[in-house]
């Protein structure tokens, strides 16, 4: 079955690189983002789940845990963090599911044989509180992701499930939103006190509500 955006996201009981979770259960009343690698010890992939270490703080501020997927053993994982965190000056404070089955990787439609017949290609899936999937990004193996930019999405995602707006092109935390279209003036004028500007009766800019 093809996940879709608003599906909820399988559960599964994995062994990863920090022990045994219940995915479910691990995530807890928070948000997830879930994204696969295609295997232990590739370059492209020591590079993303260190940079994602970095950042990792960013996350936890915003309720985010990280799982990071490879279809390795466990020992491996402990071994191959050992290099990421050599070369990238970081240190891997979230867990990698160990998926030598693939279940994981089945289950989210990480495999695409005809793209590789063995290893995962790059996915991103964005998992809300309520455990559904919000948004899911694939990328070809030879292409490192650009994880501010999952950052981003969450930012927008947080702010529009509060507020009756959306978020523009290249859109920034703290930069000016968008009210909803299905939101009439009169009501707008109720949950924006701050007014907008109106370029066309649809494109309503107001400055983000959140602050
Ligand atoms: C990598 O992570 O470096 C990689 C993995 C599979 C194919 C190409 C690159």
């Amino acid at each position: 079955m093809t996940l879709r955006l608003g599906d909820t996201a399988p559960d599964f009981e994995a062994e990863t690189s920090a022990g045994p979770i219940k995915f479910h259960d691990w995530i807890g009343d928070g948000w997830c983002i879930l994204f696969s690698h295609p295997k232990d010890f590739t370059p492209v992939c020591t590079t993303e789940l260190g940079y994602m270490a970095k950042i990792k703080p960013e996350f936890d501020k915003r309720n985010v845990k990280i799982l990071g997927v490879s279809v390795d053993s466990p020992e491996s994982h402990k071994g191959w963090v050992k290099d990421i965190e050599e070369t990238q000056s970081t240190k891997v404070g979230y867990p990698i599911v160990a998926d030598s089955q693939r279940k994981v990787a089945n289950l989210y439609g990480m495999m695409h044989p005809a793209h590789d017949e063995l290893y995962t290609v790059r996915t991103v899936f964005v998992i809300d509180p309520k455990k559904k999937v919000r948004l899911m990004i694939t990328y070809p193996q030879t292409c490192g992701r650009n994880f501010d930019e999952i950052l981003r999405v969450v930012d927008s995602l947080q702010l529009t499930d509060k507020f009756s707006v959306a978020t523009p092109v290249n859109w920034k935390k703290g930069e000016d939103v968008i009210i909803v279209p299905s939101l009439s003036d009169e009501d707008a004028k109720k949950k924006f006190p701050k007014g907008w500007k109106a370029l066309k009766p649809y494109l309503r800019i107001t400055p983000t509500p959140d602050r």
